[in-house]
């Protein structure tokens, strides 16, 4: 269970967090004269000081800097140090605070702190955080709003660390029906046989050397004042395990971690749930690819000639690219929707971390640079943050082939935008490609991201789409 920060017209607990946003401000709070010139000595910037009296505990930090973006990412980042520092010790806590938004901040980098994947542990060691109530005086934050996100993000977590021995294509399917059916959204699954009818030959060779079958899914949210006229489509690479197929993964432990494959699915649908439990008024359509890649019997080969939904034709000269080859039929079917705008996000290359490591996700297209800039801001404002690649035409020269119209492989150089390339092809619509094969998965606790599953994609792409909502509100 993630904690989460309840409205209180009172303090409810004796354990308080004080956010101030100037140090000025600390002698306006309910303190004893002693404890205000202790904080007053031990309050820097950025930092956060406290009393433990006999385990009441007192907490005070200034968050002066709510305007940049490291400001807010302080106040998450002191909310989850300070989550550390007294789950075990305390059962309540209240938020006091007169600026809403450092408490929604504040609640974010808690509920996120709180996560633990621990359904495959026993009950004793299962995470069991005496902390279960909080509070905040606050009337106008909209920790209503910071519920559906940090639970979004949760879900989406929760998808990433699940291994392939629970969460098949299939079982998959089930975990999307079972949290969006009841949010409001429509979900509809294509089983094998109606994917080989619609010849989604990237989705079945990938699936050939598997015995579990694949999946299609369709999920969509259209409320009844939904402003947009056309949808905005997602789109998720759902490899649950990525074995590299007959080209095995090559590099010590990089399999270790591929049931994190499917992150970009997790992502989409995580941001589904967000914006359907807020009753966002837009219409959104997201489709899910979903198969593990693995080298079975008849598994697809190198030197293959797979034909595509649109008819496309790929030689297939490295079946470890197996994103692109599902995401292709995806990004082709989505055509049908005529779409405002097309995000896939999925973690598709090696490339994508060696250019900015794990801390940010590789964004391309040919989307207007408006769209851009409001992923930019998105990004920085959640601290989910997303940086643009160039996506020029020349590297779509590495995609091509003698004997097929593509090859899955390209050249040594920018892999991350030669992937894209060759995904743009299956697009006739202002398309924009995530890569987020850095951030999705963490090997070492990062603050309020955790360890493992991260649930990247999720924050950033409910607060872009909620600025699209706006957008087309004004325009209507
Ligand atoms: N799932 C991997 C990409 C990946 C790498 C994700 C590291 C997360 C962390 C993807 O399917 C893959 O194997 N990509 C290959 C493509 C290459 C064969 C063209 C890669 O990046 O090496
Ligand atoms: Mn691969
Ligand atoms: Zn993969």
């Amino acid at each position: 269970m993630l904690i989460h920060i309840k409205k209180s017209t009172k303090s409810q607990s004796e354990n308080r967090v004080f956010i101030i946003e100037k140090l000025g401000d600390l002698k306006k709070l309910d303190l004893t004269t002693a404890s205000l010139n202790y904080f007053k000595a031990e309050l820097k910037e950025g930092k956060f000081a406290y009393t433990n009296n006999n385990g009441v505990f007192t907490l005070v930090f200034v968050a002066d800097n709510l305007k940049a973006y490291k400001g807010k990412e302080a106040v998450r980042k002191i909310a989850s140090t300070i989550f550390d520092l007294v789950k075990d010790k305390c059962k309540d806590l209240t938020v006091i605070c007169n600026n809403a938004e450092a408490v929604e901040l504040f609640a974010e980098g808690l509920a996120l702190s709180s996560y633990a994947f621990d359904k495959y542990l026993p009950a004793d060691r299962k995470s069991n955080p005496k902390l279960t109530k909080v509070t905040t005086t606050n009337k106008e934050a909209d920790v209503q709003s910071v519920e559906h996100i940090t639970e979004a993000t949760a879900w989406a977590r929760d998808l990433i660390n699940e291994p392939v021995s629970y969460l098949t294509a299939t079982q998959f399917s089930e975990e999307i029906k079972e949290k969006c059916i009841p949010a409001g959204i429509k979900v509809d699954v294509f089983r094998k046989k109606k994917i080989e009818a619609l010849k989604m030959g990237g989705l079945l060779a990938v699936n050939k050397g598997s015995l579990q079958p694949p999946t299609f899914n369709i999920l969509e949210w259209k409320p009844k004042n939904a402003v947009n006229k056309k949808p905005i489509v997602l789109v998720g690479k759902g490899i649950v395990y990525d074995t590299g197929g007959l080209s095995l993964k090559p590099t010590a432990n990089s399999m270790d971690f591929m049931k994190s494959d499917m992150g970009g699915a997790a992502a989409m649908v995580g941001t589904m749930l967000a914006i359907a439990k807020s009753k966002l008024p837009l219409h959104v359509i997201t489709l899910i690819p979903s198969t593990d890649n693995r080298p079975g019997g008849d598994a697809y080969a190198p030197g293959d000639i797979i034909t595509m939904f649109d008819g496309t034709t790929v030689e297939v000269m490295n079946t470890d690219a197996e994103g692109r080859m599902v995401l292709a039929d995806a990004l082709a079917y989505a055509k049908k929707f005529d779409p405002e705008l097309v995000i896939d996000g999925a973690t598709l290359t090696g490339a994508a971390v060696r250019a900015i490591g794990l801390f940010g996700i590789v964004a391309m297209g040919n989307a207007n640079q408006k769209e851009f800039k409001a992923l930019d801001k998105a990004g920085f404002d959640t601290h989910d943050r997303i940086v643009q690649f160039p996506f020029w035409d020349d590297y779509k020269e590495e995609m091509k082939s003698s004997i097929a119209d593509l090859n899955n492989l390209g050249g040594p150089y920018a892999g991350m935008i030669t992937a894209g390339k060759f995904l743009e092809h299956f697009t006739d619509y202002p398309y924009i490609h995530l890569d987020i094969a850095g951030p999705t998965f963490l090997h070492k606790k990062d603050s309020y991201r955790g360890k493992g599953g991260t649930g990247a994609g999720v924050r950033v792409l409910t607060a872009y789409l909620k600025t699209k909502a706006n957008e087309w509100k004004r325009r209507k």
